[in-house]
């Protein structure tokens, strides 16, 4: 089975960090957004398709370098053509019934689970399905009590929001929804198409456990402080540090630490530390995500901040609410 994981947007909110890096690429937990997404693969697919744009060479880098027990090819989008052009751009490769899945998704979804859901259908298209108190951001949609979509809308306005039940961003298609995506254009899965699956035998599959959009810095840090409860119930800690990375001490809950970091005696907690950083001696590190190879001079304060890649942060300053660094 195939799967095409959507990996070509800009990941705007996550700036000055995509700059650099593409969003599927940014790690959480020292493991690429990306590949959280491809080890949740169920084993019967076997070709994933990266359908990227955006810093394509630097994914295609990644795949060819890692240890993948899959087949991944990496497609180029001539230009950004939204969710629904993404997938069609494609076509020429998927044979079968295949998945869909958002590249930037931390989910305690079973794949497989909803992929024998999806068998015991008269389907063409099934979608996952969360429940969020504010569904203002989301595509929403009603089921019925055999789970059969009945009304699918992207993004409604406070006053239309008829469910809580939003879309996840993982769908199972069969080749035949292609046809209704028009080639070569900026086609949106979600605002164009869903609709019109609704007559056809449209699903949702409703799960348990955690859900984030990994779209904004918060939303990473959410994902990193859920992923590391859960590293909590088999290793006993709630951080990780990556390969020649030094602590003086240890560090603080949810904080992930990449390679080859050095951290002198400092109080860091529920942030994201990046490859090559170093934090000298007094610094405070909260509710932060530091990029690649900053250095960090003493008791410097960083808090609810977004630290682009090798900056120098003089000793003693203080960041609350900020976002450092632009383009490069
Ligand atoms: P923002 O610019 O911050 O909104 O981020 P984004 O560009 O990643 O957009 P969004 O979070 O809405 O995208 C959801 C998923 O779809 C991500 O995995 C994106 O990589 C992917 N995606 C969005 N637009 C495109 C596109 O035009 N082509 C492809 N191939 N993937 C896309």
């Amino acid at each position: 089975m195939q799967a095409v994981i959507l990996s070509g947007g800009f990941g705007t909110r996550m700036r000055p960090l995509t700059y650099t890096t593409p969003k599927p690429l940014l790690p959480i937990m020292n493991k690429p957004l990306i590949r959280h997404v491809l080890d949740s693969l169920p084993g019967e697919v076997d070709e994933v398709i990266i359908a990227a744009n955006y810093k394509i060479d630097m994914l295609r880098e990644y795949f060819q370098e890692s240890d993948l027990d899959k087949k991944v090819m990496v497609v180029d989008e001539p230009e950004p053509l939204g969710t629904g052009g993404a997938v069609k751009n494609v076509e020429e490769y998927l044979k079968d019934t295949f998945f869909v899945i958002n590249a930037d998704i931390i989910s305690s979804i079973d794949l497989g689970a909803f992929l024998e859901f999806y068998r015991t259908k008269d389907a063409v298209a099934a979608i996952s399905a969360w429940e969020v108190k504010d569904p203002q951001e989301f595509g929403i949609f009603a089921l019925d009590d055999h789970s059969r979509i009945l009304k699918f809308q992207e993004k409604p306005e406070p006053w239309e929001a008829f469910s809580n039940t939003v879309n996840a961003g993982h769908y199972i298609l069969e080749p035949q929804v292609l046809e209704l995506i028009p080639q070569g254009k900026k086609v949106s899965l979600e605002r164009e198409i869903f609709p019109e699956l609704v007559p056809k035998g449209f699903y949702g599959f409703d799960f348990k456990g955690y859900w984030v959009d990994c779209g904004r810095p918060s939303s990473f840090l959410k994902a990193n402080s859920i992923l590391l409860d859960e590293y909590f119930k088999e290793h006993a800690v709630k951080y990780v540090l990556g390969q020649r990375s030094y602590v003086d001490g240890e560090p603080g809950e949810h904080v992930s630490v990449g390679m080859d970091c050095t951290i002198e005696e400092s109080e860091i907690t529920n942030s994201i530390i990046f490859d090559g950083v170093e934090i000298n001696r007094g610094c405070v590190v909260k509710n932060s995500i530091i990029g690649y190879d900053v250095i960090m001079e003493e008791n410097v304060s960083v808090v609810d901040t977004l630290i682009g890649d090798d900056l120098y942060l003089e000793k003693g300053k203080e960041y609350v609410q900020k976002v450092l660094g632009g383009e490069q």
